[in-house]
């Protein structure tokens, strides 16, 4: 499906809940099938990625009911998931691929793992590596390297592990494997990555120590079903919040949205880039901050961005190169060579994006150069079957001269189903 979008003359005025975190959506599941008892989880993202992760707990033996945005899930408790009949799809999931392999690897049976297109070209050693290390079996194309892959899991003994990238699925598989493992499995995080498996546990009646760079589990320990609401998630508010920074006189307010601090760097940088943005928090739902941000339309200025921050930003970096091609100045984005393990490479495909629509960009091996301000001409660009890429590309409509028509569009599916009624509003 291609969809094209008319420039628009207008600022973006008005308030805006966004749906349910992706993360936090998959982990609700998973500790709710893993729990004793009911849980409920309320404002679920019914987004293609975590329906699959619902879909493979079903397979695994837990009912699982939604209605809408509201699951009901009879959780079979830490060792009553089943053999899984047939292979398990994982779609485009990512998350959903890397944590279950952890906690499979805790499993006393088979599983066989797939998914689509690009799933089959994302790494899977940096979880099988450690979980074999724990003493999963584990093989798939290219010695486990990549989909399809088949894992036989049970008995795994505790690991000190230093996380070699800065990832929160690998961290999360490690953690979740360690409540199988026999004694106390630790994560070594150098850097920050999004804890929301550590906030989330102990909802669950778990355990889970964190000192400065190392996080502990205990294995054997039981977990109980819990009422759950997931907050708005902050990744899928920053396309509307950039928007809304880099239209002149726009004054959007986001409610409810999750402000976990391993989340907001889009908004610490957009800041540094000279937007004016206010948080509050309002609330926390379990461990997890929640509130609203306001932004206001603003000049922005080019900056350097690196290190310590990346992975905070991870996912909104398409969105940071779209607003330094409209800042003054120099734009530096390193450190980000893990962009090009998503769901596509997203340096190659921002690059490109951007460069069609008349962005002054660069590529570099980790990251990418941006020379503003341009005015981004119209064109017709493609979304990398990338559902954060076609969002991007959609957003850019908003400060092109142009229309923009995008290809591939339905991918947005995958984490932000209600994208485009929600862009409709402000256009
Ligand atoms: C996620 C972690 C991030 C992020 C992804 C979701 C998670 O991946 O890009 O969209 O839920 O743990 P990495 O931790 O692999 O960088």
């Amino acid at each position: 499906m291609n969809q094209t979008l008319n420039p628009v003359d207008h600022p973006i005025k008005g308030n805006l809940e966004v749906p349910g975190d992706k993360s936090i959506s998959h982990r609700a599941v998973i500790f709710g099938s893993l729990s004793r008892g009911k849980t409920i989880v309320q404002n679920f993202l019914e987004g293609e990625d975590c329906l699959s992760t619902v879909e493979a707990f079903r397979k695994m033996g837990v009912p699982i009911k939604r209605d809408g945005t509201t699951l009901h899930i009879e959780g079979k408790g830490v060792s009553g998931l089943q053999e899984p009949l047939e292979p398990l799809y994982l779609g485009n999931s990512g998350t959903t691929s890397r944590l279950l392999l952890g906690i499979l690897a805790g499993q006393p049976f088979h599983a066989c793992l797939t998914g689509d297109e690009s799933l089959t070209r994302r790494p899977m050693d940096r979880v099988s590596n450690p979980l074999r290390e724990m003493g999963a079996d584990i093989d798939g194309r290219e010695q486990g390297k990549y989909f399809p892959i088949s894992i036989r899991g049970g008995h795994l003994h505790p690991i000190t592990y230093t996380l070699p990238v800065h990832s929160a699925q690998v961290k999360s598989a490690i953690l979740l494997a360690g409540l199988f493992a026999d004694g106390t499995t630790t994560v070594v995080e150098p850097v920050p990555t999004r804890d929301h498996t550590e906030r989330m546990l102990p909802a669950f009646g778990g355990q889970i120590l964190r000192k400065g760079k190392h996080i502990s589990i205990r294995g054997g320990q039981t977990l109980e079903g819990t009422d759950f609401k997931v907050p708005g998630d902050l990744s899928s508010a920053a396309f509307f919040i950039t928007a809304a920074a880099l239209v002149p006189d726009s004054e959007l307010t986001i409610e409810h949205v999750g402000l976990n601090p391993t989340r907001t760097g889009i908004i610490d940088i957009l800041k540094q880039m000279g937007a004016s943005i206010e948080t509050e928090m309002t609330d926390k739902i379990g461990d997890e901050p929640v509130g609203t941000v306001k932004v206001r339309g603003s000049r922005l200025k080019g900056i350097t961005i690196s290190g310590e921050v990346i992975p905070r930003v991870i996912d909104e970096i398409p969105l940071i190169a779209l607003a330094a091609s409209r800042a003054e100045g120099v734009t530096v984005i390193k450190d980000a060579r893990e962009l090009r393990y998503k769901e596509t490479d997203r340096i190659k495909a921002v690059v490109d994006v951007l460069g069609r629509l008349g962005a002054n960009i660069k590529e570099l091996d980790d990251g990418m150069v941006i020379e503003g301000p341009v005015a981004l001409k119209g064109g017709q660009v493609s979304s990398y079957h990338d559902h954060r890429i076609g969002m991007m590309a959609a957003i850019a409509s908003f400060i092109s001269k142009d229309s923009i028509t995008i290809e591939h569009a339905s991918c947005i599916n995958i984490s932000y189903p209600l994208f485009f009624e929600h862009l409709n509003r402000f256009r």
